[in-house]
């Protein structure tokens, strides 16, 4: 059933103001607008550039240059925060204290603090806090969980990640917070736990304080095994993920959003030493070369499904998939991948690195989250 068509004829539509309008907010203006029962009623952008541009853009929309003016005019429900990273705590706290419910880009926060009193405050003062974490409004993503959770897969050995491509090349956060924050969620989402141990290369090659390329793995519970590859320095966009069970092996192509899943039965048989073998190397292991299928997905637009999910989670009270403790999920594993990086690639625990901290969200442990 579709929820949105259902709540449209029902509800008070959503009224929202979008704040942050560089290359990203404009596509959450269009996204939110497509929901049957959301409006943007304004818009924010710091900068008299960016406005200019959306007012061409968007003929129509009404646009101040500040959260403040915006609270000060209009009267709207909720705020869809699009600016860097940096500087999202101190709007989306401005948005909190303001009351209103607070949709935040990825990734939640800089760092775990600023995200554990953001989860707090929307908390105190009951308002829906969601992070765009928009790879798990992507139907393939969807599609890998429910084929991992229907046990066909098998139990999981390890997922493997690249995300690569030729720019956009940010400075206010480096590669591994800006593109490495989806596949942590993917990986979090997946396993449905959190990794009790990480390490991280990364290193700057364009001369700038923030790095270009970075690498992980995450050790998740079960000895299950999550690796990444990361780059904003690649002839290649690949945004390619590789799940394997010890049953059935899956890949994930976000570059074929027609059928961007591919199962494939293949594996490796361990065989009991009674058994006739002709060689002696595999003597215990036999190779499983199956068929493979691509099943059809039902995808959609990501941007459109999330904004679309927040929309409804507003209307009917339900809480977010990507919540704000989702969110501060990802950041502590982005500080511990950090942590490993500026150690020259050392494990950091984060089962240790948990007892150390006295902050409560920091004490939650990598056990399995109910999904
Ligand atoms: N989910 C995704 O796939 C995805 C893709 C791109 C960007 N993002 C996220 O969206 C956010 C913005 O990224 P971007 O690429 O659009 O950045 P950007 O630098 O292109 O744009 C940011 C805009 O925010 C404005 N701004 C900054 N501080 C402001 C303030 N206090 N009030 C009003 N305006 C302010 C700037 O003038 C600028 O126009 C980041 O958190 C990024 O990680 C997510």
């Amino acid at each position: 059933m579709d929820i949105s068509k259902t709540l449209s004829s029902q509800a008070k539509p959503v009224r929202a103001c979008v704040v942050g309008l560089g290359h990203w907010g404009p596509n959450l203006v269009r996204a939110i607008e497509r929901h049957p029962n959301a409006k943007v009623v304004v818009a924010a952008d710091a900068s008299p550039e960016r406005r200019a541009l959306v007012a061409q853009r968007i003929p129509g929309l009404f646009l101040e240059s500040s959260l403040a003016d915006c609270l000060k005019k209009y009267d709207f429900d909720a705020v869809f925060v699009a600016v860097p990273t940096e500087f999202h705590f101190q709007v989306g706290m401005q948005v909190l204290e303001a009351g209103k419910h607070l949709f935040i880009e990825k990734p939640l926060a800089s760092n775990s603090q600023e995200a554990l009193e953001l989860c707090e405050e929307a908390a105190r003062r009951n308002l829906q806090l969601m992070t765009g974490q928009i790879f798990l409004y992507n139907g393939g993503i969807t599609a890998m969980k429910k084929y991992v959770d229907s046990g066909e897969l098998g139990n999981l050995f390890y997922i493997n990640a690249n995300r690569t491509n030729l720019g956009p090349l940010r400075s206010d956060v480096n590669a591994l917070w800006d593109l490495a924050s989806h596949d942590i969620a993917i990986f979090n989402y997946i396993f449905g736990a959190l990794p009790m141990q990480v390490t991280c290369s990364a290193y700057h090659l364009l001369g700038r304080p923030v790095e270009d390329i970075a690498q992980g793995t995450l050790l998740y519970p079960g000895n299950r095994v999550a690796a990444f590859f990361v780059s904003w320095l690649d002839p290649q966009k690949k945004r390619d993920i590789t799940v394997v069970g010890d049953r059935k092996m899956l890949t994930f192509d976000d570059m074929r959003p027609e059928r961007p899943i591919k199962i494939f039965d293949k594996g490796v048989t361990v065989s009991r030493p009674d058994e006739y073998h002709d060689t002696f190397h595999n003597f215990r292991m036999a190779i499983r070369e199956g068929q493979s299928i691509e099943p059809e997905v039902t995808t959609g637009e990501p941007l459109v499904n999330e904004c679309s999910h927040f929309i409804d989670c507003i209307l009917t009270g339900n809480r977010p998939l990507t919540d704000g403790q989702l969110g501060l999920d990802v950041v502590r594993v982005l500080e511990a991948l950090t942590r490993s990086f500026h150690e020259n690639g050392k494990p950091v625990s984060m089962w240790q690195r948990d007892r150390a901290s006295a902050s409560p969200a920091a004490q939650i442990q990598p056990a399995a989250r109910p999904n």
